[in-house]
């Protein structure tokens, strides 16, 4: 049977560090206080010249080094990203000029943390479908940029960065199973940028209103984030006729570390099957799952024939899982 299989993996991170301590200066909070209800330490903040472009570059070149590939054998590009460079053109297109992939189509897509995963599925089904071979799939942010470094109910958890896969069309076992998307929009105000777009054009006003960051109702997206997680997980198994010890690594969107706890706990799951790098970089939102997948694959703990679950939730709502067998 035709499946996407990952050929390749990439990360990037920018090499600032900002720690917990850092933030103590800028507003009222504790390591304490951020690590017992986050479980980050430190996050990685992009260079006043750094936009996601380049740091989605950095990830796609370690990507297709790995996989082996040249640029010239990309057929698709898609990133997953709320932080392109520019309104348009698409992130994705600057990624794709950059990298010479000349043969490739690219576009953007926005749907938050849940972004790469969305990605991963479309490029999963052209693939299939028999349309393109060899996609090159992005979740790259630098929420740095927008956040209020006023707001403490934002500014701890979030943190900058790039992943990156190669997708390509193989005939065999291993590759992606099944992919699980959701969206609730009924609930898109507990997480969202108000100005900037066509609701609140840019004014004076609006920048001193402070329309242009992020607003977030964290309490509340925390709750809706584990009931939905844990239905998208089993989704994943029940639908792959699978059981939850048969997972051998959970690969999360790592927003904040009691909604991971909190989610494989309810599936039975031990936690010493989830990688986890929440603790370095913070909540990376699309580049979340690619960052950590990048991680448990370089340093050997994903093996051939692993089952992988990807699971990611956030603003639209939305949230998605991806059933891989590695
Ligand atoms: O990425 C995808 C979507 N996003 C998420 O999944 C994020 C989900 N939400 C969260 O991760 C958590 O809700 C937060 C980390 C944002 C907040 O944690 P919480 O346990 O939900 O805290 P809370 O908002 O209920 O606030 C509890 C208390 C409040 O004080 P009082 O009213 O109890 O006196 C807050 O004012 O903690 C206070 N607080 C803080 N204290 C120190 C809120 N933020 C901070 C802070 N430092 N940074």
């Amino acid at each position: 049977m035709l499946r996407s299989r990952i050929i390749g993996t990439g990360a990037y991170a920018p090499s600032k560090v900002l720690t917990n301590f850092d933030l103590e200066k800028l507003v009222d909070t504790s390591d304490e206080w951020i690590m017992e209800r986050t479980g980050i330490r430190e996050r990685r903040i992009a260079a006043e010249d750094e936009a996601t472009s380049d740091l989605s570059i950095k990830a796609a070149n370690n990507a297709i080094k790995m996989a082996g590939i040249k640029p010239e054998d990309i057929d698709l590009i898609i990133v997953g990203t709320v932080t392109p460079d520019m309104f348009f053109p698409s992130t994705a297109s600057i990624v794709q000029g950059k990298i010479g992939a000349k043969n490739a189509v690219a576009f953007d897509i926005s749907a938050a943390c849940s972004g790469f995963i969305y990605a991963m599925s479309i490029a999963d089904q052209f693939i299939r479908n028999g349309t393109y071979k060899t996609a090159l799939v992005i979740g790259a942010e630098v929420l740095s940029k927008i956040i209020d470094w006023s707001d403490r109910n934002t500014c701890v958890i979030f943190g900058d960065g790039a992943g990156a896969v190669i997708l390509r069309g193989d005939n065999g076992k291993s590759g992606i199973l099944s992919t699980h998307l959701h969206t609730d929009g009924s609930m898109w105000d507990l997480l969202y940028i108000p100005g900037g777009g066509s609701r609140y054009p840019v004014s004076h006003q609006m920048i001193d209103d402070k329309l242009i960051y992020m607003k977030m109702k964290g309490n509340e997206t925390f709750k809706v984030a584990v009931k939905s997680l844990e239905a998208v997980i089993l989704e994943a198994i029940e639908h792959n006729k699978m059981k939850p010890s048969d997972v051998n690594w959970i690969i999360p969107h790592q927003a904040n570390l009691r909604i991971i706890q909190a989610v494989v706990k309810r599936l039975d799951i031990p936690i010493e099957r989830v990688v986890l790098n929440i603790e370095r970089y913070g909540n990376t939102s699309a580049a979340s799952v690619p960052m950590a997948l990048d991680e448990a694959v370089r340093d050997g703990r994903v093996k051939k024939d692993d089952v992988i679950i990807f699971e990611a939730f956030g603003a639209g709502l939305t949230w998605a899982s991806a059933l891989i067998r590695w």
